[in-house]
Order: C-alpha cells, then sequence, then structure tokens
C-alpha cells in the first residue's frame, strides 16, 4: 500500500493534540465524541481515526495495557504507530498519547511486549523491570520489513527505540508480526514470527531480546489462502484435567477465513522451545477456526497476567480487510472485540479451543429482564411487551429449534431492516445473517454467516453481546463463536424471536441492559 505521507513534524505536532483529547472527554460526562451514530458503548474504540490490530498487550503493575496499530493522521490506515491505551479492570480505558510513532519512513507495524521481569536486556532501572517491545519496522517505499526493539521505564508512558535496532533482520519484503514469551522450561526468550507469503512461522531464541536465533518454523499447514500474520503461541491448562495442558500456536491468516476473508486459526500440539509439533491433522479440510465470524482478526493475547490470576485473556481486532476502510463510522474507524478468557477442550472430534467474554463484564449490567418460556410460531415475535429491547445488550437463551427449519433472535431491528441469528437445524448451523442489516456500505460486507453446530439434548445455548454496531455470539460453552459487525438504523433496537418452517420453543431467556464505559477515566499515573 502507498500513503501519501506529510512531513514528520506535523505527526509529531499532533501528538500532544490527542492527549488533550483524552484530558477533556475525561472532564465531559456526556461528550459528543462517544455519542456518535454506531460508537460502541462498553467495546474499546479510539477516540477518533483508524486502528486495527490489537499490539503489545501485557499486564504490569496493576495496569492491562492495549497499544493497537493506529494511524494518527486520518481515519484510514496508514502512519501505522502504536496507539496506547492502559486499564485496571480491562472495561475502563484511559486514553494515553501514541506510545511508538512512524518515524521517518518507518512505520511500526504489529508486536508485542513483555515485562523483562530478570533484566535480561539490561534496559531496567532503579531494581525496576523494563517494559520490551518488539515490533516490526516497515518501510513502504523500500519494501523491507524488520524486527526493532522499544522499551519503557515509566509504565509504557514513553519508549526509546533501542539504538542498535533492527534486531532482526532477513532483508525481507515480508517478515512481520513478532511475539514474544519467556519460555521457562529453559530460560530463554522465544519469538514468533511471521514469514506470511511462505505460510510459515519461525521460532527464534534469545537470551537478551537483542541477539534473535532461528530454533524451528512450522508451516504450511491449514488455511493458507491469504497471508499469515500475527502469530500467538501460548499454553492452556485442558478443561476437565488436573495436570495437562497443552501449546495452542494461533496464526491469523489475512484471507480465506470460515466466511471469507481475514480470520483467525489456530492449532493445537506440542512445543518444546524450538519446534511445534500439532496432534491434528493440518490439511486445508482440517482447519480450526477460533471465530467464525467476519470480523474478528490479528487476535493476541496479554503476556504477564499474574499467576494469582491465571487466565490467558485475549481480543481481537473486530474489522475485516475485505472492506474494514470502508465501515460508516467517524471519526473513528475500528473497535476492539470483547476481552475473552480462553480454555482448551477435547472431545471425541479432537480439540477445541474455547472463549468466554470475561467476567467483568457482569459488572456493567443494568437490571436482568426474564423472558417467559413459550412457543414460536413460524414467523417473528417481537420481544417489547417482554420488556426486552436495546443495541447496548447482552442476552442468554435457551433454544429448542423443534420442527422448525431455522430459529433464532431478530436483533437491531427497526426501519425495514433487521439482524437474524439463529440455528440451522437441516444444516446443523448456527449464523448470523446481515444481508438486511442496514447500511449497504461496501459490496463484500453484507451475507450470512455460519458455523457448524449440533444440538444438545435439541437444544442450542447462545450467549449475545450487542453494542450499537458489534454483535457477538458464544454458543457450545464457547466452543463456536460468531462474531460480526452491523450498521443498522437509527433506532434500529428491536429484539424478537423467529422461526421458520414449523415451531420451535424458546426454553429460557435473560437480558440485561449494558453500562457505557465512556468517558474514559483520567490518567491514573
Ligand atoms: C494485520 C497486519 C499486520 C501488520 C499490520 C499493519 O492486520 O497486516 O500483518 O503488521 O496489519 O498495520
Amino acid at each position: 500500500m502507498v500513503i501519501p505521507r506529510p512531513p514528520l513534524a506535523l505527526l509529531l505536532g499532533f501528538l500532544p493534540v490527542t492527549a488533550a483529547l483524552a484530558q477533556s472527554t475525561a472532564a465531559d460526562p456526556a461528550p459528543a465524541l462517544y455519542a456518535e451514530r454506531y460508537r460502541p458503548q462498553y467495546h474499546f474504540t479510539p477516540p477518533q481515526n483508524w486502528m486495527n490490530d490489537p499490539n503489545g498487550l501485557v499486564y504490569y503493575d496493576g495496569e492491562y495495557h492495549l497499544f493497537y496499530q493506529y494511524n494518527p493522521l486520518g481515519n484510514v490506515w496508514g502512519h501505522m504507530s502504536w496507539g496506547h491505551a492502559v486499564s485496571r479492570d480491562l472495561l475502563h480505558w484511559t486514553h494515553l498519547p501514541v506510545a511508538i510513532p512512524e518515524a521517518g519512513k518507518l512505520m511500526a507495524f504489529s508486536g508485542s511486549a513483555v515485562v523483562d521481569w530478570p533484566n535480561t536486556s539490561g534496559f531496567g532501572r532503579d531494581g525496576k523491570p523494563p517494559l520490551v517491545a518488539l515490533y516490526t519496522g516497515h518501510v513502504d517505499w523500500g519494501d523491507h520489513q524488520s524486527q526493532y526493539l522499544a522499551y519503557s521505564n515509566d509504565h509504557g508512558r514513553t519508549w526509546a527505540n533501542y539504538p542498535d535496532n533492527p534486531v532482526l533482520d532477513l532483508h525481507l519484503a515480508d517478515f512481520r508480526d513478532p511475539k514474544v514469551m519467556w519460555y521457562a522450561p529453559s530460560n530463554h526468550w522465544v519469538m514468533t514470527v511471521a514469514l506470511p507469503k511462505e505460510h510459515r512461522m519461525c521460532f527464534y531464541w534469545s537470551d537478551n531480546l537483542k541477539d534473535w536465533k532461528l530454533s524451528g518454523t512450522f508451516g504450511p499447514a491449514g488455511s493458507m489462502t491469504g497471508e499469515w500474520e500475527c502469530p500467538d503461541l501460548f499454553r492452556l491448562p485442558v478443561a476437565g484435567t488436573k495436570q495437562e495442558s497443552k501449546w495452542v500456536l494461533i496464526v491469523n491468516v489475512s484471507d480465506g477465513g470460515a466466511n471469507g476473508g481475514s480470520a483467525c486459526q489456530y492449532f493445537v500440539g506440542e512445543f518444546d522451545g524450538s519446534r511445534f509439533t500439532p496432534d491434528q491433522g493440518v490439511g486445508a479440510a482440517s482447519v480450526h477456526w477460533a471465530d467464525y465470524g467476519r470480523d474478528f482478526y490479528a487476535a493476541a493475547s496479554w503476556s504477564d497476567v499474574p499467576a494469582t490470576d491465571g487466565r490467558r485473556l485475549w481480543l481481537g481486532w473486530m474489522n475485516n480487510w475485505k472492506y474494514g476502510q470502508a465501515i460508516p463510522t467517524s471519526p473513528w474507524r475500528s473497535a476492539q472485540s470483547l476481552v475473552r478468557e480462553l480454555g482448551l477442550v477435547r472431545d471425541a472430534e479432537g480439540w477445541h479451543l474455547t472463549q468466554q467474554p470475561v467476567r467483568e463484564y457482569q459488572s456493567l449490567r443494568g437490571p436482568e429482564v426474564v423472558a417467559p418460556a413459550r412457543a414460536i410460531p413460524p414467523g417473528r415475535l417481537d420481544l417489547a411487551p417482554a420488556g426486552v429491547r436495546g443495541d447496548v445488550l447482552e442476552l442468554q437463551m435457551v433454544l429448542e429449534p423443534g420442527a422448525a427449519k431455522e430459529a433464532g433472535l431478530t436483533i437491531l431491528a427497526g426501519g425495514g431492516r433487521q439482524t437474524r441469528l439463529g440455528y440451522d437445524r437441516t444444516k446443523g448451523r448456527l449464523f448470523v445473517d446481515r444481508t438486511n442489516s442496514g447500511e449497504e456500505f461496501h459490496p463484500a460486507f453484507a451475507g450470512r454467516h455460519e458455523a457448524p453446530l449440533l444440538l444438545r439434548d435439541g437444544r442450542v445455548s447462545l450467549h449475545v453481546f450487542i453494542d450499537r454496531s458489534t454483535v457477538e455470539v458464544f454458543a457450545a460453552d464457547g466452543q463456536v463463536v460468531l462474531s460480526e459487525q452491523v450498521f443498522a438504523p437509527v433506532g434500529a433496537n428491536a429484539v424478537g424471536l423467529f422461526a421458520e418452517g414449523g415451531e420451535a420453543r424458546l426454553v429460557s431467556l435473560s437480558a440485561w441492559p449494558l453500562h457505557g464505559v465512556w468517558p474514559p477515566p483520567p490518567t491514573a499515573r
């Protein structure tokens, strides 16, 4: 992509403005900035401008850091820099100035951050560990990507680039998105980094985060339609066992997802510090998708979450490269997904990653509304008489498709539009149908997106989060997830039940209006 580039002075001149914006919104109880049409109310969005991948997710000293691919100068991709926000509860995010800006011709592409507890890098100060970020330096006009190091001694508020950058350079046009972790069994750092066009992940080894040696590679495997980007690698306990755990290798693919476009696949297996050995077939026919929706990409997990918490937490960019730059939002573009807790289960079919929205979201719940169990005859039943409506809403329901061919919920309905989500019994599939959901801003946006799902005792349990322009559906205890954007007409907040081709049954339904998280809290440090 060739992006018109203003002088660096203009970029630097802009940074205090972003900081001032964060301050002024903190002082204003009802800031116009967060009241725009489509603005999610409890998902992370930047106050303004373009955002893509989450970067550098790390927990340190009471704060979750969320860095992200950010264009400080506009509302489309370009001038990639690391935007920054911090949170103490994963809900309320304080916006901070750009952490790692584009520098001259060098953009700061995706990467990760760790707390260097043993100060292996030597960048620590006053007995405190540094935060160390590894990111891809991208020279747009020279077609060159290599890995850069930056460090911070002030809780991520300011960053210094390592003078001997890059720390890893293969002189390639495509070599990006380093994810670094501490490999405890042999006390060294491991970097997983993508050779996107070769569909290969490389594992590098280091003692000090500065000198890196290749130790192994994985791929090609699984989905290879698009480029391989944004890896992650972590160990997860196996549900229902006392001691067992497995390694999960995350490989985001820029195209060719379960329902088209960018998506996130995973492999489960063993990792010995150098080599990843999958436990499953890795042919194109046995791809494991973390999320079947169109809008969950570049997912990444937090480093250094304290052992006392013990959760593996992650989120993904709620957008898709197929149409992402055209979504009808302003003055910002893109949200991050809900923060989700990861798990791993095994059944007769093999391994399944599970995702559940973190329990912290429960604190945003308003009063619970319970809709009575009932038959759902063919057609649509508005739930407003039962007190269920809204576009900032959490829903939990158990549905029996029964004799219906399809049954489920209509949401974000009004102005002649609606989004349908439900179960297709004839195909055995969960679906979100946004073919008639609202604004038609791009030919690749509308569509019906599906995921395989088996009924349990003839029932399907759905956990649904709606946030103005985002919809996330969790089924089968988080084994099946569909994340989708929807741009519905103004005031389209009706919720209903539907059945087609026969009668279905609502077994139970609870709904909670959710409180928004704006305005952002002022910075705590
Ligand atoms: C994924 C990605 C990364 C890259 C970044 C650039 O969405 O293409 O591979 O580092 O975005 O913004």
